[in-house]
């Protein structure tokens, strides 16, 4: 009997991990994402979707929290030195505590924040039979949408589908880009690659190292910009937008709309990041933390299912990321002393990004890998 059940217990867990890869395949064939399930007009979300439940926890803040997401003031950044050692401070602060920030007069243009969020939108609700041609799992393309970068590796797939555009150093041509948005996306990588440089002045600053110091590091030369399409969700209490994780990267810049769903994990709590108009959310990414010794905080996060949809959203990594190069990144040697040791090993950022791949947002953090 107890031998019995046993092997029934077996049979349906073999029965379940059959079902989920052939699923995962036959929701990857489509090529039409999540968005295309949504336009098939289910009502109950597909089971490779449904996340364990210890993944869910939707406990609200305890009073006893304090916390108010930091907002940083860029103006006047490059003209009076004393506003810019405030913001070299406030910059330090958010970092060390939450490692997420966000950034108001940034200097690019609300104009450019909305048609960037209205070119994701056009691309990913344009005609299906234009879409499809962009949809491919090979890493190495300089343009290329689907749905789950981490299908096949992570436990659990989510209710996102994202564009990847590999914009520097060396950009797609644009007809290599959809038409959808390549205007756009080429306008906005010329503005979000002038603030970066400037962040990494100011976390260069932060560290208390020279502000040229990060940009000397090649942080700020490689961009990959990701936009997400997050459809409008009929079980929302089942699974997740994206999966608690945190980003493979020197720092993310990213631009939100007004849905909401963004969350940050701050003293293991889940504290939500509020959409705000024309601002800029800066998170610190596990190269960061792993370059600064864990001065900087690569912050856990996450991002909700709504009922409500779509939400849109542009995650500008910086990262050398698909540059084949054998440099090196560690802890930062001026940052170490007898009571700071490293605590990390060396990487290439290539390595790095790969163990990530492998891993999948599973819910663990990267760098446990990479410690010393
Ligand atoms: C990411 C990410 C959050 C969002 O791209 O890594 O966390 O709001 N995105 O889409
Ligand atoms: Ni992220």
């Amino acid at each position: 009997m107890a031998a019995n059940s046993t092997s029934e217990t077996q049979a349906t867990m073999e029965l379940n991990h059959y079902d989920r890869e052939s699923e995962l395949k036959a929701f990857d064939n489509t090529k039409a994402g999540v968005k295309g399930l949504v336009d098939a007009g289910i009502d109950r979300i597909p089971r490779i979707f449904y996340l364990p439940t210890d993944c869910l926890d939707k406990t609200p803040v305890p009073r006893d929290v304090q916390y108010i997401f930091p907002t940083v003031d860029l103006q006047g950044v490059d003209k009076d030195p004393i506003q810019r050692k405030e913001i070299v401070e406030r910059v330090r602060k958010a970092s060390e505590t939450s490692g997420f920030f966000q950034v108001i007069n940034h200097g690019i243009p609300v104009s450019i924040l909305e048609e960037m969020k209205e070119g994701v939108r056009r691309f990913f609700e344009q005609d299906f039979e234009l879409k499809k041609e962009f949809y491919t799992r090979d890493i190495t393309k300089m343009v290329g949408y689907n749905s789950n970068f981490d299908l096949y590796s992570a436990p659990a797939a989510n209710w996102r589908d994202t564009i990847l555009f590999n914009m520097a150093p060396n950009p797609p041509k644009p007809e290599e880009m959809p038409a959808a948005c390549r205007d756009i996306v080429m306008e906005y990588t010329k503005s979000v690659m002038k603030l970066g440089p400037l962040l990494f002045e100011l976390l260069s600053e932060a560290l208390g190292l020279n502000p040229n110091y990060l940009k000397g590091m090649d942080c700020a030369e490689g961009l990959l910009l990701l936009g997400h399409y997050y459809p409008a969700c009929p079980q929302p209490e089942l699974t997740m937008g994206a999966t608690e994780h945190a980003d493979d990267d020197f720092v993310t810049v990213l631009l939100q709309d007004h849905i909401g769903g963004l969350q940050v994990c701050y003293q293991n709590h889940w504290i939500d990041v509020p959409p705000s108009p024309g601002a800029l959310v800066i998170n610190i990414g596990d190269l960061l933390q792993l370059i600064s010794n864990d001065k900087f905080i690569s912050a856990e996060h996450r991002v909700l299912a709504n009922r409500v949809g779509p939400r849109i959203s542009v995650a500008s990594f910086f990262s050398p990321k698909r540059q084949p190069s054998s440099k090196l990144y560690g802890p930062i040697k001026e940052l170490l002393s007898e009571e700071n040791p490293p605590k990390y090993r060396e990487t290439t950022v290539r390595d790095f990004v790969l163990h990530l791949h492998k891993k999948g947002l599973d819910g663990t953090s990267a760098l446990e890998h990479f410690k010393l």
